[in-house]
């Protein structure tokens, strides 16, 4: 779907969330959102937190898992992704802290395979993620699965390519102070959500969505396996969408 700009994307894509948030509650059920960072997602937080705010809408139904965090990271540290999504959602909404998850930065090296295997499992008890938010990196990434992933891949440490490392070395003042590595959800979980929204802003981003939506499926480019979800859409600006 193709929208003028992305404010108005971010508005459809949160009353899409807000209506699922409220047919969840009125089945008294949990609302399982798989929510992503980056600056792509900010105009939503924004227009939920407006919902919150200026429409009542409740989130003490929603459970939340994050798809990535840089590995090391302290929760409180600028560049952290906990931090991160207080600032731009948690604080600003009635979600219960306590179902807010967000991949662990401080592990030891021997931990985190097991906490990887358990970060999957409190999902699947959840029953799944109903609706999952994905931006896209530069090379096609989705969470840290960098080119190269494989659809079955499972929640673990990844070693971060170069041109994500160079993207986010402004934010951590020069390259050789970026994180080398990153816990991420899994191709594999992602794709097991029930509905996955992936946004896009931006002329920069028009090639890889391309590639993404009209080239062949590939590890190379792990958003092109949204291709074969069964419930995925991309919502773009007209910038982001201008190679199709
Ligand atoms: C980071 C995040 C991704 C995000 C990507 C794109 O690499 N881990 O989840 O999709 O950045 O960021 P932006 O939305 O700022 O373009």
């Amino acid at each position: 779907i193709v929208y003028e700009d992305s404010t108005s994307a971010s508005k459809a894509i949160a009353q899409e969330i807000a209506d699922l948030i409220r047919v969840k509650q009125a089945q008294k059920q949990t609302c399982v959102l798989g929510l992503a960072t980056g600056s792509s997602p900010k105009g939503l937080y924004a227009e939920l937190v407006r919902l919150h705010k200026e429409e009542g809408l409740s989130f003490s139904n929603v459970v939340s898992f994050n798809l990535d965090e840089y590995y090391p990271m302290e929760p409180d540290s600028v560049n952290s992704y906990v931090r991160f999504m207080k600032e731009q959602l948690f604080n600003h909404i009635d979600i219960i802290p306590e179902n807010c998850f967000v991949p662990e930065g401080r592990l030891t090296k021997e931990e985190i395979r097991i906490y990887c295997e358990q970060y999957e499992s409190k999902i699947e008890a959840f029953g799944g993620i109903d609706l999952q938010i994905l931006g896209i990196g530069g090379n096609g990434h989705i969470g840290f699965n960098e080119s190269g992933s494989l659809q079955n891949s499972k929640t673990r440490l990844v070693a971060l390519d170069h041109i994500t490392r160079v993207a986010a070395s402004a934010d951590f003042s020069g390259l050789e102070k970026t994180p080398r590595t990153a816990i991420t959800l899994g191709v594999k979980k992602i794709m097991e959500a029930k509905r996955v929204i992936l946004m896009a802003w931006g002329e920069q981003k028009a090639n890889i969505i391309k590639a993404s939506v009209e080239d062949e499926v590939t590890n190379k480019v792990p958003a092109s396996y949204l291709q074969e979800h069964r419930n995925a859409t991309f919502v773009l600006d007209k910038a982001a969408s201008s190679k199709l």
